[in-house]
């Protein structure tokens, strides 16, 4: 789409509110200057809203208040009007039973606050991981200039001398707790190494794959995804982007001039290439649903195939963020992009410009860091949709996290009717288990959790730990933690609570695996499948009452991105009635 900037000045949406002379303009103005606003502020200059998920209990966002005070000072320097608004925070850390039932609750809060508020323009000030979806959702639906900045990831984790990543080396030192490498009192003396500043995850898990998801898409000024939380340069970059969202609503720059297909395309290449989260497939198919662009599970496999993960950051490879942004960052990567013919050079970002210009002259400082295509952690990166009989409408694999020997596996099925039956027998040696087989978790989607959990990535049996094995395939309709590893099937669709056929599937059946055919096949005779299926009933019960019950009756499948069906596509901006 070709833009052209909007005429200024002109009427913006805020002087609905705060304009004019009548009884209800100084309602609205009159009330707002208790704490201390002039008179000129209501003059008709850009109101920006910093849409802001500070919350002390999400720890990965709990510097947000300070950088609120950079977006601010920028957003003053352009001659806007800023005003802070606390967003809907749903924290990976703390939020029981799953962040993720939340996402589209945050997403349709803070789209309310923003159409329903005196809001011209917004900073979405975001990190972990929900967080970045939801106010990107929340935009698009109100179609409102906004510009992402995250809060950046913490600096490295060093424990006893080895570099440790948020996430991956909690699954990875668990792990070694069971199979009786690791003692119980070094893994609580590791705990205070691995969150070692403020900040979001220090690995590519699935906060810093949301932020660069944001910068692919263009909806956050070049360089924003890998700058570490403490870095002075991040309180630049909050400061850059309080000033370019005041041009953006002189320009009227909304996210459905940059958010195009081109746009979702490019970010998916990007996850390609950095290893991305998995979590990544159904945020944006959600945010694409609410800008309207058609984004489908095919899209993922399509343009994900011929992209090499060349960023060696774990969960994937071995370093951190702080390495990844000392190395060039996101820019570096779209670089790469470009060159090789895999990026949409003309697609509009946030800055104005098409994102080529914003990249075309970055350096890459670290070859190891990010790597020449010669040497990529794998050269068939993206993501890998498997379908077949056990997924209809899909499953999702990462290739750069899996185990090369069991990219093609037929195995016997271990299953877990959920994820209370899991942890009641994994820990039992009696479990008839071994490393050949397949463990198959159900009702762990995004009705059946409910809210799609990341337990994707069961732990193993300690009797198959033991013997020195660290993978198997793993089957779920759940996710799993942008943080964790292994050959683990995710998002199988439709999930078993809607009744789809891993619901259906029974200890010792046989599973077939073929990640470069991309099939999934439950090696059950057809007819035995439709009698299964037809004799299925639901084995838990649907919340009575509450979001729980909004959110189970309303949520759709993980292919199509988990968005609560009402709330998919743009409903815009407009003003509204007056409030008295
Ligand atoms: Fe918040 Fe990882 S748990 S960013």
């Amino acid at each position: 789409m070709t833009f052209k900037p909007a005429t200024w000045p002109r009427k913006l949406r805020s002087q609905e509110w705060f304009g004019g002379t009548g009884r209800d303009a100084i309602y609205h103005r009159g009330w707002l200057k208790n704490q201390g606003y002039p008179n000129d502020l209501f003059d008709g200059r850009p109101v920006i809203g910093i849409m802001n998920t500070w919350s002390e209990l999400t720890p990965c966002n709990g510097h947000l208040r300070e950088l609120a005070e950079k977006v601010k000072a920028g957003v003053w320097e352009a001659g806007g009007f800023p005003v802070e608004v606390p967003a809907f925070s749903a924290s990976e850390n703390t939020f029981r039973p799953t962040a993720m039932m939340f996402r589209n609750l945050a997403a349709l809060s803070i789209e309310e606050q923003m159409r329903g508020q005196p809001i011209d323009g917004a900073v979405l000030l975001v990190g972990c991981d929900k967080t970045t979806p939801s106010l990107l959702m929340a935009a698009a639906s109100t179609d409102l200039p906004s510009i992402v900045v995250t809060g950046g990831p913490m600096l490295n984790g060093y424990f006893h001398g080895e570099r440790v990543g948020s996430g991956t080396h909690l699954w990875k030192f668990s792990e070694a707790v069971k199979a009786g490498e690791m003692s119980a009192e070094d893994f609580l003396e590791a705990e205070q190494s691995m969150s070692r500043s403020t900040g979001t995850c220090n690995t590519m898990g699935t906060a810093s794959s949301m932020a660069s998801m944001a910068e692919a898409l263009g909806m956050a000024l070049s360089g924003n995804a890998a700058i570490p939380a403490v870095d002075s340069r991040r309180r630049v970059m909050a400061q850059m982007s309080g000033r370019q969202i005041v041009q953006n609503v002189k320009d009227d720059l909304r996210p459905s001039y940059i958010m195009d297909k081109k746009a979702f395309e490019n970010a998916i290449r990007t996850n390609g290439a950095i290893g991305g989260s998995t979590n990544a497939v159904v945020h944006l198919l959600a945010i694409a649903g609410r800008v309207g662009v058609d984004l489908t599970l095919d899209d993922w496999d399509r343009l994900g195939r011929d992209v090499a993960t060349i960023v060696n950051l774990m969960p994937s490879g071995d370093y951190l963020m702080e390495e990844f942004f000392y190395a060039g960052g996101l820019p570096v990567v779209l670089k790469h992009l470009g060159d090789s013919g895999l990026l949409h050079k003309d697609a509009l970002t946030v800055s104005g410009q098409a994102i080529w210009d914003e990249v075309k002259d970055a350096v890459n400082h670290n070859a190891d860091v990010i790597r020449p295509v010669e040497k990529a952690l794998t050269k068939q990166g993206g993501i890998a949709v498997l379908k077949g009989n056990l997924a209809p409408k899909g499953a999702v694999l990462k290739p750069s996290a899996a185990s090369p020997h069991l990219m093609q596996h037929k195995g016997r099925a271990v299953v877990f009717e959920d994820i209370d039956d899991y942890k009641a027998k994994i820990n039992d040696d009696a479990l008839d288990i071994d490393e050949t087989c397949i463990m198959v978790l159900k009702n762990c989607g995004p009705k059946g959790y409910p809210g799609m959990a990341e337990v994707g990535n069961m732990g193993l049996p300690p009797k198959v730990l033991k013997k020195g094995i660290t993978d198997m395939i793993r089957i779920s309709d759940a996710r799993m933690s942008g943080t964790a590893y292994g050959t683990v099937i995710l998002h199988t669709s439709p999930e078993a609570a809607a009744g789809g056929p891993l619901a259906i599937v029974q200890n010792g059946d046989m599973i077939e695996v073929d990640v470069a055919a991309r099939r999934l096949h439950l090696d059950v005779p057809e007819q035995e499948i439709a009698a299964r299926l037809a004799a299925w009933q639901p084995t838990h019960d649907q919340p009575p009452s509450g979001y729980a019950w909004l959110h189970s009756t309303h949520v759709e499948g993980a292919d199509t991105g988990a968005d609560l069906d009402f709330l998919k596509g743009c409903r815009g901006a407009p003003v509204g009635k007056e409030s008295h």
